[in-house]
């Protein structure tokens, strides 16, 4: 390593600060350098390769390296860089949300172009505050989330996340929110059906809606699947009987697809097709761009728009908008990862291989160290339980500590062989890129087969210590 090199990365450690930066070890982080990347494959500082587990943040769906994507933002900084999306307009970012559009469920025909996914929710939000004010509605404000639920990391995004761990030091709109218990079927008592269940999430809802008052709920937000909270599928028909719910109520849906846009599941999004649901606002990034470049949207349905334009406007603005809305090398990026998902059938090649993933996750549950596998479409978790070998010897803290540090075992060990997953406490998520063959799918999974087998032994050898 040159001295150039470890300089850079003192700074690293020590000034800049990353997301979800736990303060105690500024200064002793020292993360891995991603310095490269081609196809489904990123390198490190020393030139080792990785499959990239997470592709990304759940975003890289084309891949690295894409000379293509490359060379449409690169005419497009040369060509117009930047114009203001508050008084005038380009045609890059105009084709884009007729693109977009096109490709959503219903009548969701109206794009509001952000900066991502945080900024994306937050519109999404204040549009449906801004809608009941404009209705005559002031008070109809609250937002229903989920436990486990995560949309994002501005002030209301973070507001309606739902995981518990990150609520401790930061300030919250709580006056505006109410979350319901986890959905996560596999936390159902043995004796429960899976229609039961369905049932009582279904009731959570509605009995939520009528504690709050119809008049006070403004809107349910919902990821199709609660990715960041470990991929939580809900139990089939959930969604649909939550859109009924609403709809019954006067409360608005919103389906936030960061993760679940663009092809994750096979499709543009994942609501209509997968779910059975037109949402009256769908939020989206990532995907959208395949994660070259940041860019979000929320697209909303006409009909919410002509609640609150003409003549029932009342001459009202919505004052909300971002100085890159709509960015033209963003819209370039995007429009040119659209035209390159549609000409490769890379919607067509992830449904044909989900089957082989699926399949391949589900195997990861005959492992004792193996709590629970979930997944759908190109999204898998696994949760870990560390109790092995002499469960008698240890007390609840350093039970806990070891389940904690489980999902952190499993990648240390699958990067020493070719593979980055993404630790979440005593879980493991991965989300390739798109792009991913039969036989890498194979190769990903051998090496997490083969991680989880050296977690395994590890603590049998560390249990008698202990
Ligand atoms: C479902 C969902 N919504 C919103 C966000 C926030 O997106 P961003 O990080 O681009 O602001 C994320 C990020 O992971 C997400 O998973």
């Amino acid at each position: 390593m040159t001295s150039e090199f470890q300089s850079v990365r003192d700074w690293d450690n020590n000034h800049f600060l990353h997301p979800w930066e736990g303060l105690a070890d500024i200064g002793e982080n020292d993360r891995t350098f991603v310095q490269g990347g081609e196809g489904i494959y990123v390198t490190n500082e020393s030139g080792d390769r990785f499959i990239d587990g997470p592709a990304g943040m759940w975003c890289v769906q084309v891949g690295y390296g894409n000379a293509e994507i490359a060379q449409a933002m690169a005419d497009q900084a040369l060509a117009m860089a930047y114009f203001s999306p508050f008084n005038n307009a380009n045609s890059v970012p105009a084709a884009l949300a007729r693109t977009i559009a096109d490709k959503t469920p219903g009548d969701l025909n109206h794009v509001f172009f952000t900066t991502g996914g945080s900024t994306a929710v937050d519109s999404a939000l204040r549009f449906v505050q801004f809608r009941n004010n404009v209705r005559g509605l002031p008070e109809k404000k609250i937002f229903i989330s989920r436990q486990k639920a995560y949309h994002g990391s501005t002030y209301l995004a973070a507001s309606v996340s739902g995981k518990e761990r990150d609520k401790g030091w930061l300030d919250q709109a709580t006056e505006l929110t109410y979350f319901l218990p986890d959905v996560n079927p596999s936390l159902r008592a043995d004796d429960q059906s899976i229609e039961s269940f369905l049932e009582e999430k279904a009731a959570d809802l509605e009995n939520a809606i009528l504690t709050i008052g119809a008049d006070k709920v403004a809107a349910f937000i919902a990821e199709p699947i609660l990715c960041s909270g470990g991929v939580i599928v809900p139990p089939a028909g959930y969604h649909r009987r939550c859109l009924e719910i609403c709809r019954r109520y006067d409360v608005l849906y919103i389906s936030d697809e960061v993760v679940t846009g663009f092809g994750r599941m096979g499709h543009w999004f994942a609501s209509e097709p997968v779910f059975d649901i037109v949402p009256d606002i769908i939020t989206c990034a990532k995907g959208l761009t395949s994660g070259y470049v940041p860019m979000g949207a929320c697209i909303i349905s006409d009909r919410l728009i002509d609640d609150v334009s003409g003549q029932n406007s009342q001459g009202a603005i919505f004052s909300n908008g971002f100085t890159y809305s709509g960015h033209p090398v963003s819209a370039a990026a995007a429009l040119k990862n659209i035209e390159i998902i549609e000409r490769d059938g890379i919607l067509e090649h992830v449904r044909s291989i989900t089957p082989l993933f699926e399949e391949r996750l589900k195997a990861l549950g005959r492992f004792p160290l193996i709590g629970d596998v979930r997944g759908q479409g190109l999204l898998g978790c696994v949760e870990c339980v560390a109790k092995l070998g002499a469960a008698g010897n240890k007390n609840d803290a350093d039970q806990l500590e070891l389940d904690k540090s489980v999902g952190y075992r499993i990648d240390e060990h699958c990067q020493s062989n070719g593979l980055i997953l993404r630790p979440i406490i005593n879980m493991c998520v991965f989300s390739p890129p798109l792009v991913i063959s039969e036989s890498q799918i194979q190769q990903m999974f051998d090496i997490i087969e083969k991680a989880i087998k050296l977690t395994t032994d590890d603590l049998l050898r560390e249990a008698p210590a202990r």
